[in-house]
């Protein structure tokens, strides 16, 4: 019995699905744990490329079971316009899809509370989220009272539920406005509205809702073969990332068990993936941020635009402070090097081996967000190279350079590179 866990190490978007895809192959069951429709996870095959926001990665090998678990926060709306997508293009999504009865639902009352509180005044600079109620749906689930989960939306009280939670809405929402401008801008919420399409969303998600959790644990009695599949990076992890700048669950490593239901000794293997630079989108600290015509030129290589909300990335060099904190904090097995072919060209490449805090060299990411804002990178400097990689198919052939980056980064992090990636399309990855 085992399983593997594919973990963004950074802030986000370092291709993970990618990976998910490719190591779907091995498993019998691949699951999404937490989360929401904040995540855009891209995967390239036979010339075609998807988007995935929240049905796994793993969904194009119908043999293949895609659980959507319970620490996930499901927004029905964009689920199923996901699934009519990927059937429009020929995807099977059936049996072959299980959402869980006790993951949260995402309603427009979360949205409205995202768009008012994620530039609430309170901080100089916006938490720049998705705007899709991620945050304040998990708000609503730890605090209990108005929560509603998937199970729910099949019982008898589901319509007088939802009426009282509105009104309860109705009353808070113009109180989390920053201003009378914003006030201004907020709509009552139309119950009545709201009540006719998620009972109409319920009808359509039923055969694919059911008990996750007793399925996943009979999954591994039954010697399952597990791959889970997280979503943001571990600097986005509402505990240990760049708090509050962050997503709100836990999307590092230290997320899987609590997602997922599933017994901790079960993981075998993390699969720690890094870009072999740093992006970010949104606000918050990011001591290697390029904002000259370096960053730009990843932009422009790494074709570096949000999958979900089209944002330009933040760029910069590779943080191996911030990999070294994430990859030990997630139990990273190896790493997986994703984008490396976006480096080709370059002269010198930087990667960052230390912080200098207020005149101090560190060597951690410091807890207060502020202090990670006012640090300043110390790098080492490694000569580039000038080959383009993306038709590269062994490690071996790769240039010395670029073979010799990926050993330091390995020595830095300590922790094995042991897939590397040059190109988005599934053939161009190379497996050490
Ligand atoms: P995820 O959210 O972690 O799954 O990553 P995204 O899908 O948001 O962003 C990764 C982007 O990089 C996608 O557009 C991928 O198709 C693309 N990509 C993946 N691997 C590579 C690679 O090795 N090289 C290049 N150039 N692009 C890649
Ligand atoms: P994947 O799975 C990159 C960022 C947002 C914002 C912060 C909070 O594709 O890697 P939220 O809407 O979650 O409350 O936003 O987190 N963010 C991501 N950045 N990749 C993602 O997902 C992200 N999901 C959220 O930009 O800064
Ligand atoms: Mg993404």
């Amino acid at each position: 019995m085992s399983a593997t866990c594919v973990i963004g190490l950074q802030w986000g978007d370092e291709a993970k699905g990618k990976i998910v895809d490719l190591l779907t192959a091995q498993n019998d069951i691949v699951v999404r744990y937490q989360g929401g429709a904040n995540a855009g996870h891209t995967v390239v095959f036979g010339g075609a490329k998807y988007k995935l926001s929240l049905i796994p990665s793993g969904v194009f090998r119908p043999e293949v079971k895609s659980v959507i678990a319970s620490g996930v926060v499901v927004d029905p709306e964009a689920l199923l316009s996901e699934i009519d997508r990927l059937r429009g293009a020929g995807v099977e999504i059936e049996r072959n899809l299980l959402i869980s009865d006790r993951a949260h639902v995402i309603f427009p009352w979360h949205k409205e509370e995202d768009r008012l509180m994620n530039d609430s005044g309170v901080r100089n600079e916006a938490i720049g989220t998705t705007m899709r109620g991620i945050g304040p749906c998990y708000r609503d689930k730890v605090g209990r009272s108005t929560a509603i989960r998937m199970g729910d939306l099949y019982r008898s009280d589901f319509g007088e539920k939802v009426r009282k939670i509105c009104a309860l809405k109705n009353s808070s929402l113009p109180g989390m406005a920053r201003n009378a401008e914003v006030r201004a801008t907020v709509q009552p919420l139309d119950a009545d509205k709201i009540v006719a399409d998620y009972t109409s969303y319920a009808a359509r998600l039923k055969p694919f809702v059911g008990d996750v959790v007793n399925y996943l644990l009979d999954a591994v009695d039954a010697n399952k073969k597990m791959l889970l599949e997280g979503a943001q990076g571990a600097m986005l992890d509402v505990d240990y990332g760049t708090f509050p700048y962050v997503t709100s669950s836990n999307s590092s490593g230290v997320g899987v068990i609590a997602g997922s239901g599933l017994p901790a000794t079960f993981i075998k293997r993390v699969v720690g993936i890094v870009k072999a630079y740093t992006t970010r989108v949104g606000g918050g600290p990011f001591p290697t941020e390029l904002n000259n015509e370096i960053g730009q030129r990843i932009r422009d290589r790494g074709n570096e635009y949000g999958t979900v909300t089209k944002r330009p990335r933040r760029c910069g060099w590779f943080d191996a402070v911030a990999v070294r904190y994430t990859s030990r904090l997630s139990g990273a097995t190896e790493l997986s090097v994703m984008l490396l072919d976006v480096l080709s060209g370059f002269d010198e490449v930087n990667v960052c081996v230390a912080y200098e805090l207020d005149g101090k060299r560190i060597d951690y990411v410091p807890s207060d967000v502020d202090e990670l804002a006012r640090v300043a990178p110390i790098y080492e400097t490694l000569p580039g190279w000038r080959e383009e990689i993306d038709g590269v198919t062994s490690y071996d052939a790769l240039p010395t350079n670029a073979k010799n980056y990926l050993a330091r980064l390995e020595q830095i992090v300590g922790k094995p590179v042991s897939i590397v990636s040059v190109g988005p399309s599934r053939e161009q990855t190379i497996i050490r």
